[in-house]
């Protein structure tokens, strides 16, 4: 596995042409709306399941699927902005409402009162910016959940984070190569 170089990741987000936060939850609303794209997805109760979308200008999209307890542990994007939509289940989002740096630390502690907590459903979405910190889940005991997901610029990389109280800890860097 490459090793991170301090300083390199964020990304320029501002290209002409570059699909916007608003840009890519538009897309991912509307893929969360098409029912065929969404029945296509084949689900699986043992792990989540994805397939790659074309996404708006060259971003990278996903559309998802989780069974019940799924989820993700707490992750950024690299420096990548996006969005996500949910087009049928329910997921829950645990943010910090703050952006971090996406660099140049292995343990933060983060302010009390920074936690925030919502739940989408079926037709709902939101974007996120290039700071974000989260970790999404499906908290059903027995309904799967599916959504679409899109990042501008192509994810770079994921950084996962593991969380004891108030201390985020930088536990490992994903690469594309990874998960592709
Ligand atoms: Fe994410």
């Amino acid at each position: 596995m490459p090793t991170p170089v301090p300083g390199s990741s964020p990304v320029s987000s501002g290209a002409p042409g570059a699909p916007s936060e608003a840009d890519l939850l538009a897309f991912a609303r509307r893929a969360a709306a098409d029912a065929r794209l969404v029945s296509s997805l084949p689900l699986d109760p043992e792990g989540r399941t994805w397939m790659r979308l074309n996404g708006p200008g060259d971003s990278e999209a996903w559309l998802i699927g989780w069974p019940p307890g799924s989820g993700t542990g707490w992750h950024d994007h690299g420096g990548s902005h996006g969005a996500l939509a949910v087009a049928g289940g329910v997921l829950t989002e645990h943010s910090l409402a703050a952006p971090l740096p996406t660099d140049g630390w292995m343990a933060l502690e983060l302010a009390d009162g920074i936690d925030r907590e919502r739940r989408l459903s079926g037709g709902q979405g939101r974007a996120f910016g290039a700071h974000h910190v989260h970790q999404v889940r499906n908290a059903s005991a027995e309904q799967h959940a599916v959504s679409v997901h899109a990042y501008y610029p192509p994810l770079p990389l994921m950084r996962r984070y593991g969380r004891s109280g108030q201390v985020l800890r930088l536990e490992q860097v994903e690469w594309p190569e990874e998960w592709a």
